[in-house]
């Protein structure tokens, strides 16, 4: 059964995941410990904070990273995507092919401020799906503006919903934890991802057991098996 994670920040010197190509190999031998069969590397499209690393230049270090990976015969896919903090040009971007949906798929990953300024994520959802695409919402639980029936409109209107592994064991921030619970107990959640970035694990194999527990296998199945970005 395929294990898939969908936000990832694993590319090398691409934003602030992983500072070589070793340390990105880590990240992937532990993935590969985990479980995980199919990987999204979606490196960061944030210009606020200066991350605006090219669709160009991350496919040349995208090539990079995985012949490494075939070479060494690791277990595993990797596609390329972007984690696209969602402004006003995103529709821009997206239709330039500055940023791009995960691998072949219609499926576009989008981040929104985690600050005390509400987000208009209907808004941001009805763009995208204009377009075309399938916006999947990444951490939802971070943005504290969003509440319970949020998470309801957001899948009503035609998002996914992605939430981090770190959350679902409440090692962040508690907080985190007790909505996320909530929210997949409701099944209104689609994705457990790591969210990697060098200076945490990726905590998948921990959450799942987790879920597994809690909710069964066919929840654990729904939320780390979800192969949507692999067909859609
Ligand atoms: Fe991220």
């Amino acid at each position: 059964m395929n294990m898939i994670d969908i936000h990832t920040h694993i590319l090398p010197q691409v934003d602030d995941g992983s500072p070589n190509l070793e340390t990105s190999i880590f990240m992937i031998e532990e993935a590969v410990k985990s479980g995980v069969t199919d990987l999204f590397c979606t490196p960061h499209f944030y210009r606020l904070k200066n991350y605006r690393s090219s669709f160009s230049h991350n496919q040349a270090v995208f090539n990079e990273l995985q012949t490494v990976v075939q070479a060494k015969g690791y277990p595993i896919r990797l596609y390329l995507g972007s984690e696209i903090f969602y402004t006003i040009e995103t529709i821009q971007d997206l239709r330039d092919k500055t940023v791009i949906p995960l691998g072949q798929s219609k499926l576009v990953l989008l981040e929104f401020s985690t600050g005390d300024d509400h987000e208009d994520l209907g808004e941001a959802i009805h763009n995208v799906r204009s377009l075309g695409f399938i916006p999947v919402l990444a951490h939802m639980e971070r943005y504290r503006y969003a509440g319970d029936k949020d998470w309801a409109i957001v899948k009503k209107m035609g998002a996914l919903i992605q939430v981090n592994a770190a959350s679902v064991l409440g090692i962040s921030n508690r907080s985190y934890q007790k909505k996320v619970l909530k929210m997949i107990k409701q099944g209104l959640v689609d994705f457990v991802a790591s969210d990697i970035h060098q200076f945490r694990s990726n905590h998948l194999l921990e959450a799942s057991l987790m879920i597994q527990k809690k909710f069964g296998f066919s929840m654990v199945e729904q939320l780390f098996h979800n192969e949507r970005p692999l067909h859609e």
